[in-house]
C-alpha cells in the first residue's frame, strides 16, 4: 500500500480548502510533492490553489473535488472538521482503498464560554474511527500537533516534531519521513493507532498553550 519514491508521491488533502489543508498542501509543495487539494465544490479548491500558486508560481497545487483528490493521489491527507469526518470517508472509501490516508483530525468541540473539549469517539479516536470506515487503506495518523496559522505563515522553517502513530510500522516510517521534508519539522514514531486519542487531545493542551503565552506552540520530544 505504500507508494513508491517518497519524492515523487502526489499528495490528496480532503477538506484542502481549509486553513490545515491550505497549510499542508503549501509546505508540501514546497518540498517537492504535486498536490491536489480537495473540497465539496471543485471551484473552490480550484480558487484556493490558484491563491496558493499565485504567491508562489513554482508550486504544484491544483483544485478538483475530494472524490477526484483522493483518486488522483497515491498519498491522501484528512483535513475536514470532524463533523464531516465519518460521512466523507465513508462515501470515499472505493477511492482510498489500497493508499495511505493520514489522518489530521482532531475532534475538538469549541463552546461559547467553556473551554475547549474532545467529542467521545465511539472507536476511540477519529484515526481510529477513519481505519473503521475504510478497512482497505492503511490509516496513520499525524499532523495533530502542527498549527496550520504556523504553516500558512511566512516562516521558512518550522521547527516541532509530529507525533505518528499507526498500526503498520513501515507506513509510520514512511510518514514520519514525509514530515520530516517539510523544513524543520521532524517526525516521531510513537506507536500504535490506539494512541491516535492522546495525540488527538493533545490539542488541547497546546490551545490552552497558545491562550497563555500568546503562541503558536508545538511538541518537541527530547532524548532521542
Ligand atoms: N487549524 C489547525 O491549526 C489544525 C491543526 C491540526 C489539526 N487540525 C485539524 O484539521 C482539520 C481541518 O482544520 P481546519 O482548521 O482547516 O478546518 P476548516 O477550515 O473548518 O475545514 C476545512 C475544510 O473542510 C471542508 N468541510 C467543512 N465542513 C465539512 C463537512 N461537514 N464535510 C466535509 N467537508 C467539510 C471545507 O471545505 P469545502 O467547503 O471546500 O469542502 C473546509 O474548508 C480539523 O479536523 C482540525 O481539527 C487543524
Amino acid at each position: 500500500v505504500l507508494p513508491g519514491d517518497i519524492a515523487t508521491a502526489t499528495i490528496g488533502l480532503l477538506g484542502g480548502t481549509g486553513d490545515q489543508g491550505r497549510g499542508l498542501a503549501r509546505r508540501l509543495a514546497a518540498a517537492g510533492h504535486s498536490v491536489v487539494l480537495g473540497s465539496r465544490e471543485p471551484e473552490r479548491a480550484v480558487a484556493a490553489a490558484n491563491e496558493l500558486r499565485a504567491r508562489r508560481t513554482h508550486l504544484d497545487i491544483r483544485g478538483d473535488s475530494n472524490a477526484a483528490a483522493a483518486q488522483s493521489a497515491s498519498v491522501v491527507i484528512v483535513a475536514v472538521p470532524y463533523a464531516g469526518h465519518r460521512e466523507l470517508l465513508t462515501a470515499l472509501a472505493a477511492e482510498l482503498a489500497g493508499k495511505l490516508v493520514i489522518d489530521c483530525v482532531n475532534p475538538t468541540l469549541f463552546e461559547r464560554g467553556k473551554p475547549p473539549s474532545m467529542i467521545a469517539v465511539p472507536e476511540g479516536s477519529a484515526a481510529e474511527e477513519a481505519a473503521a470506515v475504510l478497512p482497505e487503506s492503511t490509516v496513520v495518523s499525524a499532523f495533530h500537533d502542527v498549527s496550520a496559522k504556523l504553516l500558512l505563515s511566512s516562516k521558512r522553517s518550522i521547527a516541532t516534531d509530529v507525533l505518528v502513530c499507526g498500526d503498520d510500522a513501515e507506513a509510520n516510517e514512511w510518514v514520519c519521513e514525509l514530515a520530516g521534508r517539510i523544513r524543520g519539522m521532524r517526525g516521531v514514531n510513537v506507536g500504535p493507532l490506539q494512541l491516535s486519542n492522546t495525540l488527538e487531545s493533545l490539542t488541547l493542551v497546546l490551545i490552552g498553550v497558545n491562550k497563555r503565552y500568546k503562541a503558536r506552540s508545538g511538541v518537541r520530544i527530547t532524548g532521542i
